[in-house]
């Protein structure tokens, strides 16, 4: 039969403790989720400043679609490209400081029009072992282009030197996440740009987890940094996590933006995202830039969080931004912890392989603005209990 060989792997799978289930959801994203006739107070999205279900971004959504329509017809390049589309890139491109931006359906595709586009034959890639799947394929793709692929050890600043200094390609290609997603810990990114200078490499980063969080005013990981813009850096950001909405840019100097502009496969071979998404978008913009309260609420919720869980008998990892992983080790005893919680009305996803690596299955706790101190204190009891 054509499926036995499918039914066979999904019953290794399942066999595995790793099938994945949807679970679905009656109300907006937010603080509180809606599941199975419960509600849970949530911990398992990446709304990390509570504006995903923001009543003045809804609005903008829906005043935008009441001008500009449902769709926007077609692909950027041939008539897609709509006004609200270029006013958004502009005021992305201010708001992280480089000259220009390139607006983008997903983090995803952004990624995948990125790295493969900059590196083909004669050229090499340097990416850390943690990037996001996203970014492996991206790698994956360079490869299937002719690049040579290299992986340095997580945050390895002396491996990535030595890869670096042995090569000889073309063009070098550093690629990592600005904020791990599994471990919420920071790229050291002021070495890695000095690396990338010295070596005169391209710096690729990947700041879905810091965009809109860190920074000042949310410019994300490179202002975290106090690291200025440089034509060497493009700089990917996410809108669907902090942002609350969707969809992702680029931001880079004049000509590497035109660069991806006009050969990103994954920007020109797809059809624009609906222009009302990028009315939302302006919305949430201003809301994160104006959104220095949210940022505040939202470290005070980490460091209340850190502080109550530091004598856990389980792992909590070093990490000072919104991920805050709870490493529990095997995949039954993760998803055992998960359903303990679960039962507490309180919904945080368990990590397995491959996902993550084996052995090392976690509790991925997504702090958000939007939670309350007696959300948090909530969790922190129910973990003492348990564990
Ligand atoms: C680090 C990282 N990069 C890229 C993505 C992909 O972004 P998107 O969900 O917009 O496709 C994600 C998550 O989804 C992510 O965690």
């Amino acid at each position: 039969m054509i499926e036995d060989s499918l039914e066979a792997e999904l019953a290794a799978i399942e066999t595995a403790g790793l099938t994945r289930r949807r679970r679905v959801l009656m109300a907006p994203c937010g603080r509180l989720a809606a599941v199975d006739g419960k509600t849970l107070l949530n911990f398992a999205s990446n709304d990390y400043l509570g504006l995903a279900g923001n009543p003045e971004i809804a609005r903008a959504l829906a005043e935008g679609a009441g001008q500009w329509g449902a769709g926007s017809g077609a692909s950027h390049l041939v008539s897609g490209h709509l006004a609200p589309h270029d006013a958004l890139e502009k005021e992305l491109a201010a708001f992280t400081g480089f000259p220009r931006a390139l607006t983008l359906s997903t983090g995803y595709l952004a990624n995948l029009a990125v790295t493969p586009t900059l590196a083909g034959r004669g050229d090499a890639v340097f990416a850390d072992k943690l990037n996001h799947a996203s970014l492996i394929d991206a790698m994956q793709l360079a490869r299937a282009n002719g690049a040579e692929v290299r992986r340095y050890p997580h945050n390895d600043v002396a491996a990535l030197e030595k890869m670096l200094a042995a090569s000889s390609a073309a063009r070098k290609v550093i690629v990592t996440d600005a904020v791990f997603s599994m471990d919420g810990d920071l790229a050291p990114l002021p070495l890695i740009a000095a690396l990338a200078e010295r070596h005169d490499a391209w710096l690729v980063i990947d700041d879905a987890h810091g965009f809109g969080v860190l920074g000042p005013h949310g410019e994300g990981s490179l202002a975290h940094f106090n690291l200025p813009p440089a034509k060497r850096i493009l700089l990917m950001g996410t809108l669907g996590k902090a942002a609350g909405v969707g969809g992702a840019f680029v931001a880079g100097s004049e000509t590497a933006i035109e660069y991806l502009l006009q050969k990103g496969r994954s920007y020109i071979f797809t059809t624009a995202q609906p222009p009302a998404v990028a009315c939302a978008l302006a919305k949430s913009l201003q809301l994160i830039a104006d959104g220095d309260a949210l940022r505040a609420n939202l470290m005070a919720r980490i460091g209340q969080l850190r502080d109550g869980l530091a004598d856990l008998p389980i792992k909590l990892l070093a990490s000072a931004t919104a991920i805050q992983p709870l490493i529990v080790g095997e995949n039954d005893a993760a998803l055992a912890l998960a359903q303990a919680l679960w039962e507490r009305d309180l919904w945080l996803p368990a990590i397995r392989p491959p996902t993550v690596a084996k052995g090392t299955a976690r509790l991925r706790i997504s702090v958000s603005a939007a939670h309350t101190e007696a959300d948090i204190a909530h969790l922190i009891d129910a973990l003492k209990e348990l564990t």
